[in-house]
């Protein structure tokens, strides 16, 4: 999802403050940032919502030298970091200024780190002679907006912990579509497996997340080598799916896990397994995207899983599904009930849906399975990438709320376990 990310991002801001600290039975040490969320009304009242961007997760860093605070948006499904530069206009309230900071180095197209490690981006980096020949990237967003600037290294401190000659791009043109994400966070973090992204930079073996469920909680981010902790349960691992041939729709430097399968209560859907497998072009590859809200699968499974839990809840007097074809919530998301009453306990009607990957299983039910999108309707949290012009499937943040995720770079694997983020990030925290 390198180029379409931010238009699925939602505003849930994660505040993440730093702390450090070492376990008794290990060397490395962990650093965790506690995630505070955040909502904000969408920006536009249209009847098809198309990428509305309500909930992100942001990290709050320093970057520079003296620091400068900066949020960031945490997304697993983007390689190159990036900060609003020394904006030209009164639009952005966050920003980076270069120009405070000593440690500040732009990157010249001729070094190797612009030649090089750039390879893996999605646009090609290009020689920028309006300012001295330095490197100039560009992200692309699926609304077909874009921001550009130079391709700098600069230090990132998280917590005590100092990475100086850290690779983000200092963007100086182009924003986001929507002015209220602009305002809370003053860039993006990359964390997927490219050759310039934050993690591959930091040489992290390992990073975990836990999102807390609702407004106002907290949840957790962890930079570290364990996530053995006793009141935690084991982690299902599912290996990380590696191909070495370059193609067309295949994002190889994402978190690619296998999908096997769909459940709905016990049900497996009767699909071919090979409808999971990416095709020639690359097409049909699974990611797993901190920067994606809700989850999306290719069409013709999309409409398996419809049909399916459509008729596993027929009988429900509560739901009543919404037959206008106009309304799509985020234009993808077409199935939608509008419930009586005030919807109070309608998550419990609903049967369990449970996406089968290779090796493990996450079981999705409740409130993450239906959204509340104002006191009278409720929509199921899985959408239709063909809806969105999407060529994979896309395992969103919605979907691991209140799962302890692991990125476990060393062993490629993802683990995950459900468990209460918020108890988690307070069992975390330092004696307080
Ligand atoms: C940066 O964040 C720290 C910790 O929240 C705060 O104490 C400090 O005042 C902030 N600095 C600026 C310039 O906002
Ligand atoms: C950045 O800091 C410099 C030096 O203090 C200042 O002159 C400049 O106006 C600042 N830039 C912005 C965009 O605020
Ligand atoms: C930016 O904001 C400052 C303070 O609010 C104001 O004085 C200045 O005129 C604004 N600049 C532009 C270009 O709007
Ligand atoms: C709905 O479920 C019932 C019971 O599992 C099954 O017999 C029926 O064929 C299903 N209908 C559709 C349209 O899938
Ligand atoms: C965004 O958040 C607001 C405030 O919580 C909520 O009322 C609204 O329904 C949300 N919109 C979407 C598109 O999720
Ligand atoms: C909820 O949202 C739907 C779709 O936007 C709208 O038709 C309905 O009037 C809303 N209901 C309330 C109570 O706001």
């Amino acid at each position: 999802m390198a180029s379409s990310t931010p238009l699925l991002l939602q505003t849930l801001i994660i505040s993440i403050t730093l702390l450090q600290f070492q376990t008794s039975n290990q060397q490395q040490p962990l650093l965790l940032l506690p995630l505070k969320q955040q909502t904000q009304q969408p920006s536009s009242n249209s009847r098809k919502l198309s990428f509305q961007h309500n909930v992100t997760l942001t990290v709050t860093l320093t970057v520079g030298t003296p620091p400068q605070n900066v949020t960031m948006v945490l997304d697993t499904g983007s390689e190159l970091s990036w900060l609003h530069c020394n904006p030209v206009n009164n639009n952005t309230f966050n920003f980076f200024n270069s120009s405070l900071s000593s440690s500040y180095v732009p990157t010249p197209c001729s070094s190797s780190i612009c030649k090089i490690r750039t390879q893996d981006l999605p646009i090609p980096v290009s020689c920028d002679s309006t300012t001295s020949k330095l490197c100039h990237v560009i992200v692309s967003y699926a609304d077909s907006t874009s921001t550009e600037g130079t391709l700098t290294a600069d230090t990132f401190s998280i917590g005590a912990t100092p990475q100086p000659n850290t690779l983000f791009g200092c963007m100086e043109s182009g924003y986001t579509t929507n002015p209220n994400e602009d305002s809370k966070s003053t860039g993006l973090l990359g964390m997927n497996q490219g050759s310039l992204s934050f993690v591959t930079q930091l040489g992290l073996p390992k990073f975990s997340y836990c999102i807390s469920v609702g407004e106002g909680s907290s949840g957790i981010l962890l930079f570290g080598a364990t996530t053995a902790f006793p009141w935690l349960g084991p982690l299902q691992y599912t290996p990380l799916v590696k191909t070495t041939t370059s193609l067309p729709y295949f994002d190889r430097v994402a978190y690619t896990v296998q999908l096997e399968g769909i459940k709905v209560s016990d049900k497996l859907l009767q699909l071919p397994k090979s409808i999971f497998v990416p095709d020639h072009t690359g097409a049909g590859q699974t990611m797993v995207d901190s920067g994606t809200q809700f989850t999306f699968l290719l069409g013709s499974v999309y409409t398996a899983l419809k049909n399916e839990f459509l008729n596993q809840t027929k009988g429900k007097s509560m739901l009543k599904v919404v037959e206008d074809p106009n309304f799509v919530f985020q234009g993808a998301m077409d199935l939608c009930y509008s419930v009586v009453g005030g919807g109070g306990g309608v998550a419990a009607e609903v049967p369990a849906v449970t996406m089968v990957f290779s090796g493990a299983e996450m079981r999705v039910s409740g409130e993450r399975l239906l959204y509340k999108v104002n006191e009278s309707m409720y929509c199921f949290t899985f959408g239709n990438s063909d809806m969105l012009g999407i060529e994979a499937y896309v395992i969103g943040h919605h979907h691991q709320q209140n799962v302890w995720m692991e990125f476990d770079l060393v062993n490629a694997r993802v683990g995950f376990a459900d468990t209460k983020c918020d108890l988690a990030s307070q069992r975390l925290s330092p004696a307080s």
